[in-house]
Parts: C-alpha cells; sequence; structure tokens
C-alpha cells in the first residue's frame, strides 16, 4: 500500500502546536497569559476523552486551563451563571462548551451567551455571521484543521469543486463557508439530498461529516480526488471495537489523489485548532484592552 496518498494529520497538528508553544512564549513574555476555560455537563464518555485532550494539549502549549465539571443535572440557569462568570473574568480568554449538552439544556441559548470575543469555538452567531461575511473572526476548530489540511494536499482550493456531505452547525456549513471563502464552487448534501452519490462524484474535494461508518466507497470518487474523513464511529468488527471514518477507507484509496485516515487525520486538528484559536482570543483582547487604555489617557490629556 502506498503511504505517499495519506494526509497526516498528527504530523500537521504537532506543527500547529509547535507555533503555538511559540507563540504562547512570545504573549507570556509580553505579560499575557493564554487561558481556556472547558465546561463539560454530564458523563458523556466521549466528551470526557475529549475534553481531558484539550486540557492536556492546553497545557503542553503553555496555555492556562481552567476545567468546570458540572453535573447532568444542572439548570440552564446555572449553566449561564458559569458562562457569566467567565465572561466577566478578564483572565479568561477561551470559553468551550463541550457538546453534546444534556437534552434539557438549550444548546442555542447556552452558545449565545458566551462571550463571542471569548467563543474559541466559533459557534456564536456574532462569529458565524461574520463568517458567512468573510470577516476576520474566530472560526470553528475542526473545519478550520479541514482547511489547513486541504491547502497542504492541494495549495491552491480556487476554482475546486467541493462536496461537503453533512450539514451540521459544528462542521458541514462552517466547511462549506471557509471553501466558499478560498474561492471553491462549493455544493453540500445531506440526508434529504436525493442525488448525493452522483454530486459526489464530481468532486475534486470530498468533505465526509455524516457520522454514518464507511458510507462512501470508491464508486462515490473520481479518480484523483482528496478526500477529508470528518467522521469518527466506533465498530464493532469481528467482536472488537475500532474507529472507523464516513469513508471506507481500503476501497476509496485506490481511487483517491490524497485521503485523510481514522484515527491520525481531522481529529488531532480539532485540539490544534483549538489552541490557536485561544491564543488568538488572547492576543485580540489584550490589544483591545490596550488601545481602550491608551484611548482613555488621551481623553484624560
Ligand atoms: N463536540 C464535538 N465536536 C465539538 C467541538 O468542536 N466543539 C465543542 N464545543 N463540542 C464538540
Amino acid at each position: 500500500m502506498s503511504t505517499t496518498k495519506l494526509i497526516d494529520g498528527k504530523a500537521a497538528a504537532a506543527r500547529v502546536l509547535t507555533q503555538v508553544k511559540e507563540d504562547v512564549a512570545t504573549l507570556k513574555r509580553d505579560g499575557i497569559e493564554p487561558a481556556l476555560a472547558v465546561i463539560l455537563l454530564g458523563e458523556d464518555p466521549a466528551s470526557q476523552v475529549y475534553v481531558r485532550n484539550k486540557i492536556l494539549r492546553a497545557e503542553e502549549a503553555g496555555i492556562r486551563s481552567l476545567e468546570y465539571r458540572l453535573g447532568t443535572d444542572t439548570s440552564q440557569a446555572q449553566l449561564l451563571n458559569v458562562i457569566a462568570e467567565l465572561n466577566a473574568d478578564p483572565g479568561v480568554n477561551g470559553i468551550l462548551l463541550q457538546l453534546p449538552l444534556p437534552a434539557h439544556i438549550e444548546e442555542a441559548r447556552a452558545l449565545q451567551a458566551i462571550d463571542p470575543r471569548k467563543d474559541v469555538d466559533g459557534f456564536h452567531s456574532e462569529n458565524v455571521g461574520g463568517l458567512s461575511q468573510g470577516r476576520d473572526v474566530l472560526t470553528p476548530c475542526t473545519p478550520s484543521g479541514c482547511m489547513y489540511l486541504l491547502r497542504e494536499a492541494c495549495g491552491d482550493l480556487s476554482g475546486k469543486h467541493a462536496v461537503v456531505i453533512g450539514r451540521s452547525n459544528i462542521v458541514g456549513k462552517p466547511m462549506a463557508a471557509l471553501l466558499l471563502q478560498a474561492h471553491c464552487s462549493v455544493t453540500v448534501v445531506h440526508s434529504r439530498s436525493t442525488d448525493a452519490k452522483s454530486l459526489c462524484q464530481l468532486a475534486d474535494i470530498v468533505i465526509a461529516a455524516v457520522g454514518k461508518p464507511r458510507l462512501i466507497d470508491a464508486s462515490w470518487l473520481k479518480p484523483g480526488a482528496v478526500v477529508i474523513d470528518v467522521g469518527i464511529n466506533r465498530i464493532d468488527d469481528q467482536g472488537r471495537s475500532r474507529l472507523v471514518g464516513d469513508v471506507d477507507f481500503d476501497s476509496a484509496l485506490p481511487q483517491v489523489s490524497a485521503i485523510t485516515p481514522v484515527p491520525g487525520g481531522v481529529g488531532p486538528m480539532t485540539i490544534a485548532f483549538l489552541m490557536k484559536n485561544t491564543v488568538t482570543a488572547a492576543l485580540q483582547q489584550a490589544q483591545a484592552q490596550r488601545s481602550q487604555s491608551e484611548a482613555v489617557c488621551l481623553s484624560i490629556y
């Protein structure tokens, strides 16, 4: 099996994190200590693993981390109080509310309560709207990581036809917006699309973010397509549990020019871009604070 087609997300994430670590050191020399607060409600096992990894990567990068583990029965009002305290704390630069939330919490209301300047997930409507208008805002971590991998694999994306499979707020929709910003022609297919497979066959770039194990095989792909597999699905394989993507990797490999594996593809990029967003948020907040105090000085004189 040729390995040259493999897009190594682990190695790419390590490169991003090395840069983040250097940026954190530079900020600290300037008196700025980036800090990330992570909120987890409930006992979802996958979320617990994700949160633990986010905290570990933050510590490795020199980012101060604060962990809020709240019970499943935490009320909406209690959660909003925690978010309000973190919004008001100038020592906290980034706030991440791990999804999914327990059913009694209104996800949109909780995400909307996070100060958009501290919204390192890029889920607040201010940032969602800013992304669709092409403004320089905090953008969702997984799609940002996919863009990084695509730029490394393809170079200039301008004019390429990208098909995004899935329309979630976390991946599909922001992914389509970022691809559009990079001058791709973008098609989004989803569970109600009647011609998902035939549209996918036209794609130079396929982003699979649908949550269905090995749905996309070689018959969906144009020869030479670049495939980014966002899916992380746990399956039972002859009595053993293992992770697979939304793409049938073995079937797709001979057909594509490049593809991300699962695991070791997109997964590590999500955390790397969370760290990058935290540093960006810390820098922007420090700059805003400095220009505010300069304005106060000017108004005194
Ligand atoms: N759950 C799965 N992916 C994500 C993510 O990117 N951010 C948050 N907050 N929760 C998630």
